[in-house]
C-alpha cells in the first residue's frame, strides 16, 4: 500500500477538507463529538499532516495551532497501530521546532495517554473533561537535534508492509 504524506502549511490553499472530513469520521461519527466543537475556527492558522493512501483518500491526520498545541491527531479505523499517528506527531513536533518552539502541549483523550507517553509526553496538570471525553494535559520538551520535516519525510515509509483489512 502506497502512502502520500503532506504537511500542510497555514493559510497555504492545502487540502484542509480533506483533514477535516477524517477528523469527523473519526471525533463526531466514532467518538460522538460534538460537530461544533470537532469544527472550531483554528483550522487556517494551523499546519496540518495528512496522510494518503494510494487511492487518494485521508487515513491520518494532525495539526499544530501556532502558540505550539498538537490537536485532532485522528488515524483512520483500520489503519490504526500501525504506525502513522506516529509519523504526523513527529511531523508536527520538527514544525513546531521550526518555527522556534521549544516545547509542545497537548490534550490527550485518556486512550491515547500511552501513545503520546510513548512519544515522549508527560502529564503537565490534572484531568479534565472537554467534548465529554476525559483528557489529560500532557507537554512535552522538543529535541533540537531531533530530524526537521525534510528529513522525516525522507525516511518515512512510502508503503505499508500490506493494506489493512476493510
Ligand atoms: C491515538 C491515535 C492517533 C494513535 O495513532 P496510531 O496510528 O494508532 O498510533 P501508532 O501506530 O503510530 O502508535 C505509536 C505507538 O503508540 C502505541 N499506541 C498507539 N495507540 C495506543 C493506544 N491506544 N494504547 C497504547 N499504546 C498505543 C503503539 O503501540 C506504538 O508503539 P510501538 O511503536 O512501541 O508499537 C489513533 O489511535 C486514533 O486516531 N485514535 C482515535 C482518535 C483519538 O483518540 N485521537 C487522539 C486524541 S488526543
Amino acid at each position: 500500500m502506497k502512502l502520500n504524506i503532506e504537511v500542510i502549511a497555514p493559510r497555504s490553499g492545502g487540502d484542509l477538507a480533506a483533514c477535516r472530513a477524517l477528523r469527523h469520521r473519526v471525533f463526531v461519527d466514532e467518538q460522538s463529538v460534538p460537530e461544533q466543537v470537532e469544527r472550531d475556527e483554528r483550522d487556517a492558522d494551523c499546519t496540518h499532516v495528512l496522510i494518503r493512501d494510494e487511492a487518494g483518500a485521508a487515513i491520518a491526520t494532525g495539526r499544530l495551532l501556532p502558540e505550539g498545541r498538537i490537536g485532532r491527531m485522528a488515524v483512520d479505523p483500520v489503519w490504526r497501530r500501525m504506525g502513522l499517528g506516529r509519523i504526523v506527531l513527529d511531523l508536527l513536533q520538527a514544525c513546531a521546532l521550526a518555527a522556534g518552539r521549544s516545547r509542545v502541549s497537548l490534550h490527550a483523550q485518556v486512550s491515547a495517554v500511552r501513545f503520546y507517553t510513548a512519544a515522549g509526553y508527560s502529564r503537565c496538570g490534572d484531568d479534565f473533561v472537554e467534548a465529554g471525553i476525559l483528557h489529560t494535559p500532557m507537554d512535552r520538551t522538543l529535541d533540537p537535534q531531533s530530524p526537521g520535516v525534510d528529513a522525516l519525510l525522507a525516511a518515512a515509509p512510502t508503503h505499508l508492509p500490506q493494506a489493512p483489512a476493510a
